[in-house]
């Protein structure tokens, strides 16, 4: 056995934060060992300025010297003060059970940022409305579109480098949308930084090393801005379109340079900066984006270059005051694959159709060779028509066409940079004689880069495309916010569709600093004690300043969000920083319904949204959320140790259980409505007592029969389908609910060709066609929510709510048979549990792998008996418990390493669910 080793290690969630909001950073490592039973008894942090320092095990801000304990989590920085604009590096060692020391694991390092306001010198700058006198912009640039989209702001200023650099840090940011530029060169690869926050409230700034960027003499600063979110056209409502949080984009920068001789100097964003229009006629999120590569002005980004023609830029004076500048939380915004592209054909109109096999947020790389002024038009949408022309009605008010104008010079190369569309095909218009071979075509997939952490592969194709729609679902929508859609003139972070799929997304990536960035924005939406129902807010609804509240379900996931990511990645913090914004909430919804049924405060009142079939009644769906909440908030409340919290909202949800159970169960047990989110509902949220759990589970099977097996849930439904199943015993019908492939079902989709998750069941059926174009999505994750069951039963894998953040994991897979084999993996911030099963004759042979420092609770399925184990551990782990019976459905805990256990089945699930009725 080698010693351990730390790795992965993470500041704050992310492997290398560039800037902190806290003086309190928190660490979290793996621990990597091999064998059985690993665990760490103690660990050291060292925390310094000098790297080299720092891996000699050598710390000047922190050495917390060998601390016993077993955590690995999210352990608070308590060494001297940090101090802005620093490079800090840390490593860690840890000691096993039998107390032997690891090596120092690879240093790690973050920024601190400017963590005070005060530590910003630099101005908002923004181009004038108004050219200066003498100065004519090309007449077909400035607003020479529909929209009165603005051309991008060119903005450039020079200085000098006498002395040798040490280190060069750019502070950037936009209310608007940007890219920085040190002499010609791009810095970063950020897309549409700073991403999206409320910007009347505050804004992320990004941290760039631009040591290797700076030469000695003349250096250049630039950067290219744009509407972005801050005033072009996203959301619902072209009224607003232009002017969501001002009038145009403002850029700000603060280049600190520091020398080798020890002294400092600041490069900031002031008047002295010039400004111009350039190629980027216009770009839009929605609109997409016009390049007239004529307009270039080659060496505009490099020093030297003639700007006498371009006009001083303006500072902005921001009314009633600038926003906060925040350190970006959250892994930016990148391009991240790139996809082949196939010719279709060509449409009568002369448009060549391409298709990239899949549906994605993002956009196409063109080159082409083409001459000087030859126009190419870029359509995309997400379908063809049955004749084979892009289908874009769905799209209603959001053109995502890109156009660009060639200046003759060779081959030229285009790729739009402040828009994404979402689409998986493409139509192309381009002056006569241009074939479709001239054409160099990419697809090139963009969004927020949280890491890849789940993978999950079975023995049935279909469930497989089922898991790779999920994924590309979530990539497509998670754009600095988590979206609904990425292709209509929507694109809004919506609540209920994000905490519906945030338990499947976080098993399919690192969503914990995505969701504790997004949580800021939720908690930005709040008036009166209620958050809205989309956040950021403010783009969403034409003519009102103030957003609604949110609906049930909707203003309802900023309770459900926070105890999620508690769940998973163990942080309290998440809680404890919105812990009175709930506590309002929750006073809000008490104070109008005092009879503890949920009619008042609904606000829009969505329900269980775009259900087949009979609708569940509005106030069943909204007590029996209510009645959730109130439980969360008495485990939130608990683990915050707030005891008398924790007893008035356990008894809140008591008065919901029974004024529940009161008012809409009848003595067969039936739900009113009597459709499958009701009982679905009521049974995940705990709101039934005895007999009547019994009851509601016959019903829920019942509903499913009635529906000749089919589900009938709407977005709410959906999440608990198969995992209430699942809990039930009737695993059968969770199986055969995803294996279907007749409508209503996920099956169905993937019959007809869909790569990602549809909005509605019923997005195209062979008998009607698309649905109704003012609302019909191909790219919606919430009916996505089942990967969730697809990793924590299926594949066995799921965090273990008595040790949160996978101090121990939960292992309860259900074997089925018409899968016949399947590998499930996540990568926790513990380290990676691996799950694989697989059916040869009536047994079947599961191996699992568990991570050092971990452990796993495992539980056979019912009608499983244990027969064989073939390690050691395994051996004299489960003896005691299983004695070589067969115990079913029990627990037994395995410390870590390999494991192969074999189990034989005693009896089918159909008769066991059969038995349920
Ligand atoms: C969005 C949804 C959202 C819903 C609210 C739709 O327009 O696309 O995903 O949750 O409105 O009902």
């Amino acid at each position: 056995m080698t010693c351990l080793q730390a790795v992965d290690l993470k500041c704050e969630h992310m492997e290398q934060p560039r800037g902190l909001n806290s003086r309190q950073p928190r660490f979290t490592w793996a621990v990597k060992g091999d064998g059985h039973n690993r665990r760490q008894t103690a660990y050291r942090i060292v925390v310094g300025t000098d790297a080299d320092a720092v891996g000699q095990g050598d710390g000047d801000l922190w050495d917390t010297g060998k601390i016993a304990s077993s955590d690995s989590i999210l352990i608070p920085y308590a060494g001297r003060r940090l101090v802005s604009d620093r490079r800090i590096y840390w490593a860690v060692e840890v000691w096993d059970e039998a107390d032997v020391q690891s090596y120092l694991s690879l240093a790690s390092d973050f920024w601190t940022g400017l963590l005070d306001q005060s530590d910003w010198r630099a101005a908002w700058i923004a181009r004038y409305f108004v050219p200066p006198e003498g100065y004519e912009p090309p007449a077909d640039t400035v607003y020479d579109n529909p929209w009165r989209a603005r051309p991008a702001d060119y903005m450039r200023s020079e200085f000098s480098v006498q002395r040798p650099i040490r280190r060069a840090t750019l502070y950037a940011s936009a209310l608007g949308v940007y890219e920085a530029y040190i002499n010609g060169e791009r810095v970063g690869d950020e897309v549409l930084a700073p991403g999206w926050t409320d910007y009347h409230t505050r804004v992320e700034y990004q941290l760039y090393d631009v040591t290797d960027l700076l030469r000695s003499g003349a250096n250049a600063i630039a950067a290219v801005v744009g509407e972005g979110w801050y005033c072009g056209r996203i959301g619902m409502s072209p009224k607003k379109a232009g002017a969501h949080y001002g009038g145009r984009p403002v850029f700000i920068a603060q280049l600190h340079l520091e020398y080798d001789d020890g002294s400092f100097a600041t490069i900031v964003t002031d008047e002295t900066w010039k400004t111009s229009n350039e190629a980027i006629v216009y770009s839009d999120l929605l609109i997409g984006e016009k390049y007239d590569a004529r307009l270039e002005q080659p060496g505009w980004s490099l020093s030297g270059f003639d700007d006498s023609k371009w006009q001083k830029v303006e500072k902005w004076d921001p009314i009633p005051r600038a926003p906060k500048l925040d350190a970006s939380r959250v892994q930016p915004i990148r391009k991240t694959l790139e996809l082949p592209v196939q010719y279709v054909g060509t449409r009568a109109s002369g448009e060549m159709i391409f298709d990239l096999g899949q549906n994605v947020a993002g956009h196409l790389r063109l080159s082409i060779q083409a001459p000087r002024g030859s126009t190419f038009v870029l359509r995309h949408a997400e379908m063809l028509t049955p004749e084979g022309d892009l289908y874009t009605t769905n799209l209603r008010d959001a053109p995502q066409t890109d156009v660009y104008i060639a200046k003759g010079q060779g081959k030229e190369v285009f790729e739009p940079r402040f828009t994404y569309h979402g689409f998986q095909y493409v139509g192309i218009t381009a002056p006569e004689g241009v074939r479709p071979d001239d054409l160099e075509l990419t697809g090139i997939a963009v969004h927020s880069d949280t890491p890849l952490t789940g993978s999950f592969e079975c023995g049935q194709p279909m469930v497989n495309k089922l898991f790779s729609n999920i994924l590309w679902s979530q990539r497509d929508n998670f754009i600095s916010v988590p979206t609904d859609c990425p292709q209509r003139n929507e694109r809004l972070g919506w609540l209920a569709d994000a905490q519906i799929f945030l338990r499947t997304a976080g098993f399919n990536m690192d969503v914990a600093a995505f969701f504790t960035k997004w949580m800021v924005d939720v908690e930005d939406t709040e008036t009166d004690g209620g958050f809205a129902d989309i956040a950021p807010s403010k783009a969403a609804y034409a003519f009102i300043t103030e957003p609604p509240r949110g609906a049930p379900a909707w203003g309802d996931a900023a309770v459900i969000m926070p105890w999620l990511i508690y769940l998973r990645y163990g942080d309290k913090e998440i809680l404890e920083r919105h812990y009175p914004a709930l506590v309002r909430w929750m006073d809000l919804i008490e104070r109008h319904n005092p009879d503890f049924i949920r009619n008042n405060y609904v606000n829009r009142d969505y329900g269980d949204w775009l259900n087949i079939g009979p609708a569940t009644p509005r106030p069943v769906v909204n007590t029996a959320y209510w009645g959730h909440l109130a439980d969360l908030m008495s485990r939130i409340a608990h683990v915050l140790g707030r005891r008398t919290d924790e007893a008035r909202f356990r008894s809140v949800f008591r008065a919901i259980q029974e004024a529940f159970q009161d008012k809409f169960i009848d003595a067969d047990g039936r739900i009113t409505g009597d459709t499958q989110t009701a009982y679905l509902l009521a049974l995940y949220f705990g709101l039934l007592e005895g007999q009547r759990k019994q009851r509601a589970v016959q019903h829920l099977i019942r509903t499913i029969d009635e529906a000749d097996g089919h589900l009938q849930t709407g977005f709410l439904g959906v999440k608990h389908l198969c995992p209430v199943l699942s809990d039930s015993g009737a695993h059968d019908r969770a199986y055969a609910l995803l294996l279907k492939d007749t409508y209503p079902s996920w099956g169905f989709s993937i019959r007809h060709g869909a790569t990602t998750i549809w909005e509605r069941w019923d997005g195209w059926t062979p008998e009607r066609g698309f649905q109704s174009p003012n609302m019909n999505s191909f790219n919606h994750y919430a009916y996505g929510a089942v990967g969730e069951w697809m990793f924590s039963r299926v594949g066995g894998i799921d965090y273990d709510e008595t040790a949160p953040g996978f101090r121990r994991v939960r292992m309860r897979p259900v074997f089925n048979r018409t899968l016949g084999w399947c590998h499930a993996e996540y990568r926790s911030q513990i380290g990676p549990v691996i799950s694989h099963w697989v059916y040869e004759g009536d047994q079947v042979k599961w191996n699992i792998s568990v991570p050092a420092n971990c452990s796993a609770l495992i539980t056979l399925p019912r009608g499983m008996r244990l027969i064989a184990l073939n390690s050691a551990a395994t051996k004299e782990a489960i003896s005691p418990v299983y004695g070589g019976g067969g115990l079913e459905d029990d627990r037994l805990e395995l410390g870590s390493g390999e494991y192969v256990i074999v189990v034989r089945e005693t009896m089918s699930f159909d008769d066991h669910s059969r038995g349920l009725l």
